[in-house]
């Protein structure tokens, strides 16, 4: 647990030893989402993942906006010590890792950008949004984690791995109303990315889900395109949080990059 400047406390873990690695959570999550990579990966890197604001340990407070999401892993860089990190961002954390990518450049020391996408929501997105806010306010974070839990899964893992529904759904469930309800403001009001590719010129691994039913891999050929130099790898026979129903395939490819960056 450590405290910013503006008075929220953050959770992380920052366990490890190499190339530091930020790892960015989605939405509901926390950062036991990254548990399979921080385990695998701790004798090559320093792998530090936070909770956002609203998620975890962290503190409820807003604001809530993808770019204070971003300074507030910016600032626990800084405090850390870290000059540069390899920025992993699943889904909403991928919108942020844009947004540090625009607003903190200079710690960015590659991109991993996985189950995500550069535009912005359209107003049918808004819409579904809108109504999220709703029934977590009214009914709370279970009933959100049930109306999310399907899309999270690709259909073979819920077949496959049952155990895993109520893995994930725990995590989700077990979101504050505060976090939710922030998130989701912050996603509606989110920039589009799609300018920022074009100047994106460090090293970026971008991942796919063969079965992610809430961000198809098109938006992952999106970013492959508009990205220099990028390299795509869809993970097979998994949804959106392929990092936890496939975790030898998803570290693999990341452990790859990571052993690539050695050589840059
Ligand atoms: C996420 O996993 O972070 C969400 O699916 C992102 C979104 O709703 O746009």
């Amino acid at each position: 647990m450590i405290a910013l400047s503006d008075g929220i406390e953050i959770g992380y873990d920052d366990v490890g030893t190499g190339v530091p690695v930020a790892f960015i959570h989605g939405f509901p999550h926390n950062r036991t989402l990254w548990s399979p990579q921080v385990s695998a990966l701790v004798d090559r890197a320093r792998c530090i993942a936070p909770d956002l604001r609203g998620f975890g340990e962290t503190s409820r407070h807003g604001p809530f906006t993808i770019d204070q999401y971003a300074d507030d892993v910016a600032m626990l860089l800084r405090i850390l010590g870290i000059e540069r990190a390899v920025v992993t961002g699943l889904s909403m954390g991928g919108y942020i890792a844009f947004s540090l990518w625009r607003r903190h450049r200079s710690l960015v020391r590659a991109l991993v950008l996985a189950h995500t996408r550069a535009g912005a929501d359209t107003e049918e997105g808004r819409e579904k949004r809108r109504a999220l806010v709703v029934l977590a306010r009214t009914r709370g974070a279970g009933a959100v984690a049930d109306g999310q839990i399907t899309g999270m899964l690709g259909k073979t893992t819920r077949e496959r791995r049952p155990a895993m529904i109520d893995e994930v759904h725990r995590m989700l469930g077990s979101a504050s109303v505060e976090g939710i309800v922030g998130a989701l403001e912050a996603m509606m009001a989110r920039v589009d990315s799609t300018d920022t590719l074009a100047t994106i010129d460090v090293p970026t691994l971008v991942i796919a889900g063969g079965e992610d039913a809430l961000i198809p891999r098109s938006d992952a050929h999106i970013l492959h395109d508009a990205i220099r130099g990028s390299r795509l790898e869809v993970i097979e026979h998994a949804g959106h949080v392929s990092n936890m129903e496939r975790p030898a395939a998803f570290n693999h490819v990341l452990s790859e990059f990571l052993a690539g960056l050695e050589y840059e």
